[in-house]
């Protein structure tokens, strides 16, 4: 049967986005400019990919759904937060985010700031109130700051900065390694949370599987990423295009043609979907696998 995905992005922002709107709520009138800069950037329409894959990865092993919507809400805090931080002046310096201007043009930097670290905070907040068993939690709350920190999105980002104007001359080994932390380590981590709120811990096969699935579309969705960058469409995008080029950045399309990229996507796509194919019910995130390959944004 043929799953449609984007519908099923539709609904499970839905769910994701009326538990993010319960754990935003405005409770203190003199820190009410920070809410609303938290609210403006986790309520601008991103993809809500890696909540996605918290919630399907629990579904297909039939774990609990409330647990999971939790951990869905506190996985897209991170990645907001760091996007709202990658935006500013002293980093990427950009005015567009998800089709809006960026939180510091709204807000102003200071507050764009501070609003980035409430949400990476909120995250494991949340991650410690869901109602699962405490050996649970406790690694979930590994699995996300392993994921965030040094070892995983924050070490990414220094990598990156160090890619900019080819100072670094990365290899493509180097730029596989910057791309699995910058952005593949948040996606591991969805899928490691998507198994703890099922009760299955990360060091369990099936978790294992699941994160070799996570490692291949984690790599497949930067080289579209660079691909995008070339060939997308800003209005889908709801950034500027070309904006590797302009900050002279090793990108996949250092080392590959268009069309030698898409394919290079498409095998470690084949790889995600082969590893857990043998799996019932995995035709959800097979076909996730697909829909990302094929994204315009
Ligand atoms: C944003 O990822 C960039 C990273 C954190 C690597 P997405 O492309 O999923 O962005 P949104 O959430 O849809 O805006
Ligand atoms: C943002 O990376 C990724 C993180 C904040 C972890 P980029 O700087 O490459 O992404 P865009 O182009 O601003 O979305
Ligand atoms: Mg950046
Ligand atoms: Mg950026
Ligand atoms: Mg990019």
């Amino acid at each position: 049967m043929e799953v449609n995905i984007p519908e099923l992005l539709k609904e499970n922002s839905k769910l994701v986005e009326k538990k993010l709107d319960e754990y935003l709520t405005d409770l203190d009138e003199d820190t009410s400019v920070l809410t609303q800069s938290c609210r403006y950037s986790v309520f601008a329409g991103g993809k809500r990919i890696r909540p996605t894959l918290v919630l399907e990865t629990c579904r297909m092993f039939g774990g609990n759904e409330e647990i999971a919507l939790s951990c869905a809400a506190a996985v897209e805090m991170v990645p907001t937060y760091s996007l709202i931080h990658d935006d500013l002046p002293c980093m990427d310096d950009d005015d567009m985010r998800r089709g809006k201007q960026t939180n510091h043009i709204v807000f102003g930097e200071a507050t764009a700031m501070l609003a980035g670290d409430a949400l990476l905070t909120s995250a494991f907040e949340i991650l410690t109130q869901t109602q699962a068993p405490a050996q649970m939690i406790v690694e979930a709350v590994r699995c996300l700051s392993n994921a965030a920190g040094s070892t995983g999105m924050i070490g990414g980002q220094v990598m990156d900065m160090d890619n900019e104007d080819n100072k670094g001359e990365l290899t493509e080994d180097k730029l596989i390694k910057l791309h699995a932390m910058k952005t593949g380590a948040m996606i591991c981590a969805s899928v490691q949370l998507g198994c703890l709120a099922a009760g299955i811990l990360p060091s369990d096969p099936r978790c294992l599987d699941l994160i070799s699935y996570a490692d291949s579309i984690g790599i497949a969705f930067q080289v579209v990423d660079d691909m995008l960058d070339v060939i997308g469409d800003e209005k889908d995008l709801g950034k500027p295009i070309g904006s590797d080029e302009e900050n002279h950045k090793t990108t996949f399309l250092s080392f590959y043609s268009l069309e030698d990229a898409f394919e290079y996507a498409k095998v470690l796509t084949n790889k995600a979907v082969a590893t857990i194919e043998e799996y019932e019910n995995s035709e959800t995130l097979r076909e996730l696998a697909e829909y990302l390959l094929n994204r315009k944004k």
